[in-house]
């Protein structure tokens, strides 16, 4: 156990003698109280409540919490910094979202829609980015969505791409791909150029079709949140075709 995590529990169990909810951690401060400032009183309320503004039929409720939900995930798998394939709570707030003419967008430039690249042959995927802080990430591994999204001084999100091929049937497939089941995963890990960023297929890939996609992410790994609901799209997907330059006669994606 962590020294400071000891020294929590040793004064938690001190505490709860005095039946005192609160935990003084080893600085001293009281940080796991939740500030009266940051109390989000919109989350009292279900949203379906009669004078609700915005009310609309086949609306679900809201859960409702008048402390932030600070507890959702007490006595459950906490996710803390870990990818848990079994799934898992996460507690960490969402964090700092950017202003509506700092939302994000990205546009797979490289492969095009439709192109045929050739088989085993070296290729870059292309992804010009708009307004988003690239070049940052946190460790995948222990800081898995441990730290809510984050802003620079200029209201940019902190992040990073990353991006994924995926096998299809043909470029006009109608199955959805097994998320499980990918061809090539690249985290984006630097800053770009004038928001174009790049990555490297090395060895390109077998014959097939193929559809490759963006996921933008906050700094440790989440999808980007945004201030609008309705907007233009985070992320993009390119299908395309790799061909067996000998073969390709009658060859048609
Ligand atoms: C911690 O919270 C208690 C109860 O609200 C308060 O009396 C105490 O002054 C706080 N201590 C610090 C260091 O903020
Ligand atoms: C590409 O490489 C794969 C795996 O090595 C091989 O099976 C396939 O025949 C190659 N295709 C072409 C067109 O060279």
């Amino acid at each position: 156990m962590l020294p400071h995590l000891r020294s929590v529990v040793g004064l938690a169990l001190a505490a709860s003698a005095s039946a005192s909810a609160l935990t003084v951690l080893a600085d001293g401060s009281n940080s796991t109280c939740l500030a009266q400032d940051a109390i989000q009183t919109a989350s009292l309320f279900t949203g379906q409540e009669a004078d609700a503004a915005g009310i609309q039929p086949g609306q679900a409720k809201s859960l409702t919490d008048a402390a932030n939900f600070i507890n959702f995930c007490s006595e459950q798998t906490l996710t803390n910094g870990r990818q848990l394939p079994d799934g898992s709570c996460n507690g960490i707030p969402m964090g700092k979202i950017p202003a509506a003419k700092n939302m994000i967008s990205a546009l797979i430039t490289k492969p095009l829609p439709g192109d045929r690249l050739v088989a085993n042959v070296t290729f870059e995927i292309l992804v010009q980015t708009r307004n988003l802080h690239a070049g940052i990430q946190t460790n995948p591994a222990v800081s898995y969505y441990n730290a809510p999204q984050d802003v620079d001084e200029d209201g940019y999100v902190l992040g990073h791409c990353h991006v994924v091929i995926e096998e299809l049937d043909s470029l006009r497939t109608l199955i959805a791909p097994d998320p499980l089941k990918f061809v090539f995963f690249r985290g984006i890990n630097d800053a770009g150029v004038g928001g174009l960023l790049r990555a490297e297929v090395t060895g390109g890939l077998p014959t097939g079709f193929y559809r490759v996609c963006t996921m933008v992410a906050a700094s440790n790994h989440q999808p980007v949140v945004m201030p609008l609901a309705q907007r233009g799209g985070q992320n993009d997907c390119a299908r395309f075709a790799v061909v067996d330059l000998a073969e390709d006669g009658g060859y048609r994606p």
